[in-house]
């Protein structure tokens, strides 16, 4: 199994001062130099985090593969086109929002991701799109043209952090998961399930298939029995992880996490 690693956070820490500190090419060096097998960017349309220019650099410097995340707005996928990152992965934004909340909706925007892959093929770029774990959504995203799924593993990840963390003490507690044990941890099951069929279907239709979203050191085990999966992308727990421990250590432990298991050797 691959790990993507996500550095999108140190763009938000440098942004937050606008400074070129922490430098997102050193975090590049450091991710590769620690055993990162892809390097995934979004390039939002608020250009929060990663901008134009980070883009550029990254694809033109990275020694492994470079996963662009973006939207299916056409000012950014022509952007997209033109970087020729190794593949897109197209997700859904909302300038309101404080990170990709669920899957893009392949059945409402079918015409404007159609238009998006065929865009992106033109340009040899092999697309990979971000969706909820259902079966409607592997069988449309092949119907579409993609080579390949990334499966939400959001609301697995809320429940188990609602169960197994401290969130739901915080401040950040999610209130639709304020239930009692018992109801978290058949949900969680459920939700485990969903991400099991959807990546069987998926791999069975001929996609590739990759996961992603709230993975964490403690959950991430739960994704190592499901065969199907050939990537992760994760971002924030690694990051957050290397403010203690600095990105080499933070790194290097996930991807421990993710060899050492007996099903993905
Ligand atoms: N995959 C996709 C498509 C994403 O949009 C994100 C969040 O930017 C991630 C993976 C990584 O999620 P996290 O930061 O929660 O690990």
């Amino acid at each position: 199994m691959k790990l993507g690693v996500n550095i999108d956070h140190i763009a938000v820490l440098r942004e937050a001062r606008r400074v070129n500190d922490p430098d997102i090419m050193q975090a590049l060096y450091v991710a590769i130099e620690s055993g990162a097998d892809q390097i995934t960017i979004h390039l939002r349309e608020d250009r929060r985090h990663i901008q134009d220019v980070d883009a550029q650099n990254i694809i033109m410097h990275s020694k492994v593969p470079v996963n662009l995340e973006c939207s299916i707005n056409k000012e950014i996928l022509n952007i997209t086109a033109k970087l020729k990152p190794h593949r897109a992965t197209l997700v859904p934004e909302k300038r309101e929002e404080v990170t990709t909340e669920g899957g893009l909706d392949v059945f409402k925007y079918e015409d404007e991701i159609s238009y998006a892959i065929e865009l992106l093929h033109d340009f040899s770029i092999p697309v990979s799109l971000f969706v909820d774990p259902s079966i409607e959504a592997m069988d449309k995203s092949k119907e579409l043209g993609a080579e390949m799924v990334e499966l939400h593993t959001g609301t697995f990840a809320n429940l188990y952090a609602m169960l197994y963390s401290s969130l739901s003490y915080s401040n950040h507690s999610i209130k639709e998961f304020e239930l009692p044990r018992h109801e978290l941890e058949t949900r969680l099951e459920e939700s485990l399930e969903d991400i099991k069929n959807a990546a069987t279907h998926a791999h069975s239709l001929g996609l590739e298939v990759a996961a992603g979203h709230g993975l964490n050191y403690q959950n991430v085990s739960q994704m190592m029995g499901i065969k199907e999966i050939i990537e992760l992308n994760i971002g924030q727990s690694i990051i957050a992880r290397s403010v203690f421990t600095g990105l080499e250590e933070a790194v290097k432990e996930m991807k421990r996490l993710i060899i050492l298991h007996p099903t993905h050797p």
